[in-house]
């Protein structure tokens, strides 16, 4: 297992490209399955979680070939079930579901069980298939789903799901007549694979507000497709140069998607300046506090709140964290108090108290974000920070001690 070893204290400096969009990518590799022909997809990052959405479709008969673009034709599609093996490794494997019942009219998926940031049910998306005429089975583990062919219904999502409305979505592009998804999520990324179904032959409307209508057609055809960039990591860089008191571009990216961030950072003494595809972040001597609380896009993204909650750490105050997405998604907090921050969680609500400076410490990845927090900690830390189980971050973010040695960071990958 490899691990970070981080010497903080160093303000960030330089320019930095966003890559492309994990959380796009994985539900446009998936949309493959439901197409005729040659998909090539551009910007397609290079992480955990790509290789494993790959090798899972690999398995399931689609030719994928690698290159400068990857290019994934279905036209072999044979099997219809997605072992538990990748399924733990990477719950967002339940994306095949939709696009894999649709097709083949059939799909077995091992149910992805608890992670650690939550309970983390897919009810919604089985609840959707039901619905649309599929018949559900668990059995050992596994969901079992069947239809001869779905058709089009009225589908009221009780919570906003962002997987939950990919793989309706996708289901639906290939169903008997019209499906109305309401309280839809408006991620960016729902709307990113909304184009490339489109551009497939999908007749879909309203993707990236909360009501979307699809209208079913018999076949896709194939498209060409760049992902877009991926918010979170653009996200994660600002948050890195506010806390290091550093002085970055961000590159290829799209100010637009980090609007709610951009507010909040703004309102804590950062400089942010944009023009369509760059944004210019600079960290002020002392940060404010101020309060924040998690929402499904365009609020304020869980995915940011334990990298935000290390900004907190540093910033002059009391800042009151509250998660309203995930219900234990502060798993960061003892490691971050480690490095000497003063926070006090419970339930679904965290009080952080400013501290003047954090100290580098050994500690552990949990998760993806809440690894990456770590990360930001111990940039702006006095002394040295070993983050440990460092896989937690290869999932989402490409090149990361590449990225951040290139602006000025020093850290260093052991084995
Ligand atoms: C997506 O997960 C993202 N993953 C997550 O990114 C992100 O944290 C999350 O959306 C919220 O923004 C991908 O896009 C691949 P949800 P998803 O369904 O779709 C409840 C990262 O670090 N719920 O929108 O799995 C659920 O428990 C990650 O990149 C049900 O109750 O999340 C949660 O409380 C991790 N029943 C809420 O809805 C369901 O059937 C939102 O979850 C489905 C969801």
């Amino acid at each position: 297992m490899d691990k970070f070893l981080i010497q903080g204290g160093i303000s960030l400096k330089g320019r930095v490209s966003a890559s492309g969009s994990k959380n796009a990518a994985l539900p446009i590799l998936m949309s493959a399955i439901l197409s005729e022909g040659q998909n090539i997809f551009y910007r397609v990052p290079d992480l955990r979680d790509t290789r494993t959405t790959l090798s899972l479709l690999e398995r399931l008969g689609v030719k994928v070939q690698k290159g400068e673009a990857l290019t994934l034709s279905a036209n072999g599609l044979c099997q219809y079930e997605a072992p538990y093996e990748l399924v733990r490794t990477m719950r967002a494997s339940v994306l095949i579901l939709g696009p894999v019942l649709a097709k083949m009219h059939k799909a077995t998926v091992s149910l992805p069980g608890g992670c650690a940031i939550g309970a983390r049910p897919i009810n919604l998306h089985l609840k959707a298939f039901q619905k649309m005429g599929a018949t559900i089975e668990i059995e050992g583990g596994y969901v079992k789903a069947e239809a001869r062919r779905l058709h089009g219904d009225k589908i009221y999502f009780d919570t906003v799901t962002v997987t939950g409305t990919e793989n309706v979505m996708m289901a639906a592009a290939l169903a008997k007549g019209e499906t109305l998804i309401e309280n839809a999520a408006r991620e960016p990324e729902v709307f990113d694979l909304a184009c490339v179904l489109t551009k497939m032959g999908a007749k879909i409307e309203g993707a990236g507000t909360d009501t979307i209508h699809i209208q079913g057609v018999d076949s896709l055809s194939s498209c060409e497709h760049t992902i877009m960039p991926d918010r979170i990591e653009t996200g994660t860089w600002m948050m890195a140069v506010a806390m290091t008191k550093g002085d970055v571009e961000i590159t290829d990216t799209d100010p637009v998607i980090v609007e709610a961030l951009t507010r909040k950072l703004q309102e804590v003494g950062v400089s942010v300046e944009a023009d369509s595809s760059t944004i210019h972040v600079k960290g002020p001597t002392h940060l404010k506090a101020t309060d924040m609380t998690t929402a499904p896009y365009p609020g304020f993204a869980t995915d940011f709140q334990p990298l935000w909650m290390a900004l907190a750490t540093l910033a002059e105050g009391t800042s009151v964290i509250r998660e309203e997405i995930f219900e234990n998604r502060f798993i960061h907090v003892g490691e971050l108090n480690r490095m000497g921050a003063k926070i006090q969680a419970e339930r679904d609500t965290a009080v952080v108290q400013g501290v003047k400076s954090l100290s580098g410490a050994p500690v552990m990845a949990s998760d993806l974000r809440a690894g990456m927090a770590l990360v930001l900690a111990g940039l702006a830390a006095h002394g040295t920070t070993t983050v440990q189980r460092v896989y937690h971050i290869d999932r989402g973010y490409e090149d990361v001690e590449t990225k951040l040695k290139n602006l000025g960071a020093r850290i260093e990958r052991v084995s």
